[in-house]
């Protein structure tokens, strides 16, 4: 692409950013990458190999010697100056993800936002690394917990997110005193390259931050089989987790993995049917459907089934497909062919199993990466959207009868990250939320994320929680020292 449309053309880097340098890979190699709207050539990144990946583990074990000193205000003063750069180069940012990551502008300045909100609240929560005085077992006894930070720390991170997903991992890391390597996805690194510019231009010191690109099986590797790397956080797929999980035990490395959801969206018969009708178009269609916490299966009760149908498919109605930086674009293209084909596997896969489609064109029908938004009713919990992530703008909706019939069915999945439910009966609200199966669950409301909350799943969902206190406890080690003779 010759000429980016971006305001500050330094944000745009081709090359990797280790130890306060930027660098290419030392083979040459180098990987394009895509608009997935046009297909068009944005430019190139270096394709890093494992000793690549060595030098840039061991520029982040330098960085954190010096990191680890630093006090606790001095590293919150950093990242709130790498804040307010987000903020201050929000537009660029939302370029740049909307060139490469295809969501709609207005979408990707909302991720700006939201991702600069987790260096915030990490900027405010690093001098809050408190530890515990505990009684001795004797009068001349002190036991003192002091925090410590776990050391180099790794980030494999998703598409679907390009700046979020880094943020919420390196915010939490450097605010415990921890160096970061960061992988993003091919698909879109160079929201993850503005970022390490603006770490830069924040003052975070060499080596602290670092964003390496090239194949993720050979990083991946290198990464895990590191004695130096002492924690790795993922964000992606539950196959990719349960393979990195494996190979972070060769030493025993500390894992956060935000896996895979088959997040249920429940409508009871006395809900509030506009509400749940706006929570379900803000739940199942932010990012195009492309997100880990996107509903996944509706179900509807019996009494409100044909009123919310009616409902949603006109909300979907004002749904605008298009090029992410056309205006009033609401929908845009999914992130690759594979991406399109799955949507469209699960809907034969519906239609085939006697499913109805009540609105929105037939998926085969997509042009290049553009999905319509397409509504099915008749769906049953043995068709493959009821099963796996569809991550695209399908909705199908599962009829059900009683309470416990929807507990069973949203329950009935082997992944548990978020479930939403719809209720004016304070009793149900207490009952189903108690007895949902979720590391998170949405109670009237289609939208969750935030940083001050713990964002994470049970089950085959992952390990380990990001943002809020618990974030920054994942990069952290108790230390316990025991005084005696006082
Ligand atoms: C995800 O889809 O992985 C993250 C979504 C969010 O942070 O809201």
């Amino acid at each position: 692409m010759s000429q980016l449309p971006l305001q500050s053309a330094e944000l745009f880097h081709q090359n990797c950013y280790v130890g306060g340098e930027w660098v290419a890979a030392t083979s040459g190699a180098k990987l394009e990458v895509d608009n997935p709207a046009s297909g068009e050539i944005i430019g190139n990144i270096p394709d890093f190999d494992a000793s690549d990946t060595q030098h840039a583990i061991a520029a982040a074990a330098e960085g954190f010697q010096q990191w680890r000193r630093t006090s606790a205000t001095t590293r919150s003063d950093h990242l709130y100056r790498w804040y307010q750069l987000m903020l201050d180069h929000s537009d660029d940012l939302a370029t740049l993800m909307t060139l490469e990551q295809g969501k709609p502008l207005a979408e990707a300045k909302g991720e700006v936002l939201y991702a600069a909100s987790f260096l915030r609240w990490f900027a405010e929560e690093a001098r809050r690394a408190y530890g515990d005085t505990i009684p001795g077992s004797t009068p001349d006894q002190h036991i003192i917990v002091t925090r410590q930070p776990v050391g180099v720390s790794a980030a494999i991170t998703p598409w679907n997110f390009p700046a979020a997903m880094i943020t919420r991992k390196a915010g939490a890391a450097l605010a415990a005193g921890c160096s970061m390597v960061v992988k993003p996805a091919e698909a879109t690194p160079y929201t993850a390259l503005a970022l390490a510019h603006l770490s830069q231009q924040a003052g975070i010191p060499a080596g602290v931050f670092n964003v390496i690109t090239g194949n993720p099986v050979i990083i991946g590797q290198t990464l895990t089989s590191s004695p130096t790397v002492r924690k790795l956080s993922f964000t992606g797929s539950t196959a990719v987790g349960r393979k990195l999980m494996a190979q972070c035990a060769e030493h025993i490395q500390k894992v956060s993995l935000e896996l895979g959801g088959n997040a249920p969206f429940i409508v009871f018969d006395d809900a509030d049917l506009d509400q749940a009708v706006a929570g379900a178009m803000a739940s199942k269609f932010r990012n195009t459907g492309q997100t880990c916490v996107c509903a996944n299966r509706f179900l509807v009760q019996d009494g409100v089934h044909d009123a919310f149908v009616s409902k949603l498919a006109d909300a979907m109605s004002k749904l605008q497909l298009g090029d992410g930086f056309a205006e009033g674009t609401t929908q845009s293209a999914l992130i690759n062919r594979a991406a399109v084909e799955k949507v469209q596997q699960h809907y034969s896969n519906a239609i085939q199993q006697g499913a109805t489609r009540v609105f929105g064109p037939e998926p085969h029908d997509a042009q290049g990466n553009f999905v319509a938004p397409v509504l099915l009713t008749g769906i049953n919990p043995d068709m493959q959207i009821c099963q796996e992530e569809t991550f695209g703008p399908l909705a199908g909706i599962i009829r059900f009868d009683n309470e416990a019939q929807a507990i069973q069915l949203a329950n009935d999945t082997p992944y548990g990250l978020a479930a939403y439910f719809y209720s004016q009966n304070i009793h149900r609200v207490w009952r189903v939320a108690d007895a949902l199966e979720y590391g998170m669950v949405g109670i009237n409301e289609g939208i969750i994320s935030n940083p001050s909350a713990p964002f994470g799943g049970v089950k085959e969902s992952g390990l380990g929680r990001e943002g809020a206190r618990e974030g920054m406890a994942e990069y952290e080690e108790s230390k316990y020292l025991c005084m005696g003779g006082a």
